[in-house]
């Protein structure tokens, strides 16, 4: 196409859902460089468009279609010499229906199978055989994937866990992503130093139930047996050059005493715990089968804050599940005003085919669920508001992980995971630096140079 070099082919993935499709949307793009695929800022400069999709909640699902009707319409302009390819949750679960509503989808490639995206497209060439890959064999993905990473900024994610066996009874994520999966340790510290010789300094260690993760001892290890997460971080501490690691999803029930130890011992590990709850009423947690009490969460909570006083909170809520009362939704803000949130995330009930939940009797109204999610945002946004204002005068240390959207300013994070943005400070971009807090939003810090902790990145 006009704007793609010759020999090269434009490539555009659009990313939705959460960072486990950021990671596999930085790996496509490793997957395709080989085949001259080179990442460009438009659908109209690509020869390739990728949607990676969420299935999480309904309205998710709905932008694809949206999307795909635009895609569409570009693809008669361009003659049809576009291709494009849906990939992630959707492509997953709907991989048929997609097939059969979009005729101008020309691949569907579920997100254990992208790393067939070569063989998918030589088909596509040949115009033979199957261009719809929706298997689940997640080891064989990790294995092809290739060991050198495409970097972009000074913090990575790497995927160390895949796919939920828990199967609360709103969530897709068991169908879509298959069964729980733990990635080999070796091949992940390898990923990992292969990140910090490209300069990462922060690394963020992914999966659904992140610290589900479990594996073999690597060879070094006299003392042998199984690793959880606890020690994998341990681990990777140790790597020249990584500053901070993070984590993320957590669930409840896979906090081992280790990885809360590893809060107190870690000195990179950043005091930042996302650990989703849901609700606060046992009745319903019992109902969404998260198997755990809203004491029991609580009793991690201060597990945790005992290992590092410090420690900031961010939760998942969902308002308006099957069946939930006045009373439920009450036990819900009760919670979260004990807990006391830095960050949270608050969603709306959406029922998912196949789910258990979408067939259950006493389905919220909507303007009960509306109602409730207001009240519920309201008061996590005054918690959010009031941990950024007490950052105000700390001096903290703030990764500037890539540049600022507005000239000469610089964004990164704090090591409570708050944005930070320093006007003039463009030169920052790649490193640590200590930033005095000035200012606080409900969803961002301004900050002041003190000093550079680290030298700029070449
Ligand atoms: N594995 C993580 C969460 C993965 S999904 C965990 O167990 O906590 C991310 C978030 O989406 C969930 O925490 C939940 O709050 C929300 N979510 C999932 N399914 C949903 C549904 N059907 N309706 C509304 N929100 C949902
Ligand atoms: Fe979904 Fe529950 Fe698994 Fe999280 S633990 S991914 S919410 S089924
Ligand atoms: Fe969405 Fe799939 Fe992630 S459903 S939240 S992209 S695991």
């Amino acid at each position: 196409m006009a704007d793609s070099k010759p020999n090269t082919k434009g490539l555009y993935i659009k990313t939705y859902g959460c960072q486990m499709n950021v990671y596999d949307s930085e790996r496509m793009k490793d997957v395709l460089k080989p085949l001259g695929y080179a990442p460009v800022d438009s659908p109209e400069a690509a020869d390739l468009v990728v949607l990676n999709t969420c299935h999480i909640r309904e309205k998710a699902t709905e932008k694809v279609f949206s999307e795909l009707g635009r895609l569409r319409e570009m693809k008669q302009e361009a003659g049809g010499t576009l291709r494009i390819a849906v990939a992630g949750c959707v492509a997953q679960a709907e991989g048929d229906e997609i097939m059969r509503r979009e005729p101008a989808v020309d691949m569907v490639v579920g997100p254990q199978s992208y790393h067939r995206l070569p063989e998918m497209i030589a088909k596509l060439a040949r115009k033979t055989g199957d261009i719809l890959e929706t298997d689940f064999a997640a080891e064989e993905k990790f294995d092809a994937l290739p060991k050198t990473r495409e970097i972009d900024g000074a913090s990575a994610f790497l995927s160390i866990q895949e796919g939920c066996d828990k199967f609360c009874t709103f969530c897709v994520v068991p169908y879509t992503r298959g069964a729980e999966f733990s990635r080999n340790t070796d091949a992940i510290v390898a990923e990992a130093r292969e990140l910090a010789r490209q300069g990462v300094r922060e690394i963020v260690l992914l999966g659904q139930n992140v610290n589900a993760w479990h594996g073999a001892a690597p060879a070094h290890d006299v003392r042998g047996g199984e690793w959880g997460l606890g020690a994998l971080i341990r681990h990777i501490a140790q790597i020249g050059g990584v500053e901070r690691i993070r984590y993320t999803t957590s669930h409840p029930r896979d906090m081992a005493d280790d990885l809360i130890d590893a809060h107190r011992d870690v000195e990179q590990l950043a005091p930042f715990m996302h650990l989703p709850v849901q609700h606060g009423s046992d009745r319903i947690l019992k109902a969404m089968n998260r198997q755990h009490t809203a004491s029991e969460y609580l009793r991690i909570i201060e597990r945790v804050r005992a290992a590092r006083t410090d420690i900031a909170f961010a939760s998942d809520f969902i308002v308006g599940f099957p069946g939930e009362s006045d009373v439920d939704f009450e036990a819900t803000l009760q919670l979260v005003r004990g807990v006391g949130f830095a960050q949270a995330y608050s969603f709306k009930y959406s029922p998912r085919p196949g789910t258990p939940a979408a067939g259950m009797q006493l389905q919220v109204e909507e303007h009960v669920k509306d109602e409730r999610l207001a009240r519920l945002q309201a008061l996590l946004n005054e918690q959010a508001q009031a941990f950024n204002d007490a950052t105000i005068g700390r001096k903290v240390d703030v990764l500037f992980s890539r540049a600022g959207r507005r000239a000469g300013q610089a964004l990164g994070y704090s090591p409570y995971m708050q944005s930070v943005h320093v006007d003039g400070g463009a030169h920052l971009t790649g490193c640590m630096a200590l930033i005095e807090i000035v200012g606080a939003t409900m969803t961002s810090l301004k900050g002041r140079l003190v000093t550079a902790t680290a030298e700029v990145m070449a």
